[in-house]
């Protein structure tokens, strides 16, 4: 049945070990560095919406949107530098993931989260203190350079950390991070709006250094992956820290495996020339459709623009910073939904399940703003019934998201990747996510002005794309050993095609493992 999802757990080597507390420690600091990412999505919306911010920065923003109070109100944000504040650190964040896969391979994953978090604080600081709107872009550039290089590295560290059984939910922690970062982020613009003298812009921007503080000082704490170690040449070292993280002496096997994941990986010269090789072709396309098809959710226009959308379907500037808030609790807890299932009922039905969700939320929202807002963006009264429904069902929308795609999008691709291709396959993935939120960033505001309500329509309409793709082509991952997960591409319907030739790279050999599971890592 081709929507099968692949093999079972059980099916395979089982690693001894245990969730122990040194590597819970480490995976809470190390999901930290999603704290950096989901302020920053969280914070721009919120202070694009304040007036003396506009006032300072994007004069003509704020005439128009004043002029536009009793006009079209699909049109009233619709500006290209503004948006450009918004979405020119998600260019720098591509650029900055290109470069740390080099840095997370050759140097290790820490590494790449420190270069976060200390390029995350300069530019912190810069917009903290910013006097123009180079000094703006400028700073957002430096926190996108930091993005760029915590989520290439902290996805790979949790995956790598984790024991299997628990891989799901000790990564989904940077998803959770995330989600945190982004509610605290609305929170503290609720309140700094507030703050008389119209400075509290600065603090929201400057509040950045926080978040980047602990990445900081969190990655020199950290200890490194034992899978990262072996790739340098500190092979005795790891097999006494897998020993410590595992929390158990009976590693031989784990460690074996790893062994041979990096000897097949040294033989690899060009890591971006070898990913186009035919057997890493479900790879290659799951690196760049997942975290496209993530953004295609439309999740950012909610997450960037919850007050600015808000705003737009008639609630006060206040309400609406509030409403933002709403959606921010809702998107935390249920990315918690997800920790707790994510190992139970698989990455599958927490896709499809989510992507239903979704679909019946955009059609339920485009209804209600296209039957207020017709086409000409003028709205007669509007009852609060009628506000309610709205935020009720765009909170759906985002607990559909945020138990699915949002932590699937990062989960998924930093488990399915052989070591040899792991570090260059992540960062196609960060870019190709950071492509996609730059361009929905970017474009949202003018969408909305010309498709008006028919925005939602267009990204329900990639929600039953994405779902049908899941079902057909993704196979389940959950309770696979990371440098195991072969398996699952030989035994798909579709994706074996490409395995057929599959050729060893260690003298034609690499079945170590004692039940002749097959090769482990190629
Ligand atoms: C996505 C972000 C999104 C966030 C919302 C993340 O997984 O990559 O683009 O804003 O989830 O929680």
């Amino acid at each position: 049945m081709p929507a099968a999802g692949g093999i079972g757990p059980g099916n395979g080597k089982e690693y001894p070990g245990n969730l122990t507390p040194f590597v819970t420690v480490s995976c809470i600091v190390a999901a930290m560095g999603g704290l950096i990412f989901g302020y920053d999505i969280g914070i721009s919306g919120g202070v694009t919406t304040m007036t003396p911010f506009l006032q300072k920065f994007f004069r003509r923003v704020w005439e128009k949107k004043e002029a536009a109070k009793s006009t079209n109100q699909y049109c009233q944000y619709d500006s290209q530098t503004l948006t450009m504040f918004t979405s020119s650190l998600y260019l720098a964040a591509l650029l900055a993931s290109l470069a740390a896969s080099t840095v997370t391979r050759k140097l290790g994953r820490r590494l790449s989260m420190l270069f976060g978090g200390l390029l995350f604080l300069a530019g912190a600081l810069i917009n903290g203190f910013a006097k123009a709107v180079w000094m703006l872009i400028f700073g957002r550039m430096l926190l996108g350079f930091g993005v760029g290089f915590a989520n290439q590295s902290v996805p790979l560290y949790l995956s790598e950390m984790a024991p299997y059984k628990y891989r799901g939910a000790l990564n989904i922690g940077f998803q959770l991070s995330i989600t945190v970062g982004i509610l605290v982020a609305n929170v503290l613009n609720y309140f700094f709006a507030k703050i008389k003298g119209g400075w509290g812009w600065r603090l929201s921007l400057g509040g950045a250094m926080v978040p980047a503080l602990i990445i900081t000082i969190g990655s020199l704490l950290l200890p490194d992956t034992p899978n990262s170690m072996i790739e340098r040449g500190q092979t005795e070292e790891a097999r006494a820290k897998l020993k410590r993280i595992r929390g158990v002496d009976d590693v031989d096997e784990e460690f074996t495996d790893l062994v041979a994941a990096s000897d097949a990986s040294k033989l690899v010269e060009h890591p971006w020339r070898n990913l186009l090789q035919r057997k890493y072709r479900p790879h290659l396309t799951m690196a760049i459709l997942i975290p496209c098809f993530q953004q295609l959710t439309g999740i950012n226009v909610i997450m960037f623009y919850a007050p600015v959308l808000f705003s737009t379907i008639g609630f006060g500037d206040d309400a609406s910073l509030m409403s933002a808030v709403i959606t921010g609790i809702v998107n935390v807890a249920a990315t918690l939904v997800s920790i707790y299932g994510v190992d139970k009922w698989g990455r599958r039905f927490l896709f499809l399940e989510g992507g239903v969700q979704m679909l019946i939320c955009q059609a339920v929202v485009a209804a209600c703003i296209g039957a207020k807002f017709g086409t000409s963006g003028n709205p007669s009264d509007l009852p609060k019934w009628y506000a309610i429904v709205v935020v009720l069902f765009i909170c759906v929308h985002v607990a559909g998201f945020a138990w699915s795609w949002g932590p699937l999008g990062w989960l998924v691709p930093s488990e399915i990747f052989p070591l040899e291709i792991r570090s260059a396959a992540q960062s196609i993935n960060v870019s190709v996510n950071m492509i996609f939120t730059f361009l929905v960033a970017q474009v949202f505001l003018i969408m909305l002005c010309h498709m008006k309500f028919g925005l939602f329509l267009f990204f329900a309409l990639f929600v039953v794309i994405m779902s049908i793709f899941v079902y057909y082509f993704l196979p389940e991952t959950k309770g696979i050993p990371i440098e195991e997960m072969n398996r699952v591409w030989k035994s798909h319907w579709y994706w074996s095609r490409f395995m057929e030739d599959l050729d060893y790279p260690i003298n034609g050999d690499l079945e170590l493992s004692k039940g002749g599971q097959g090769a482990k890592n190629v």
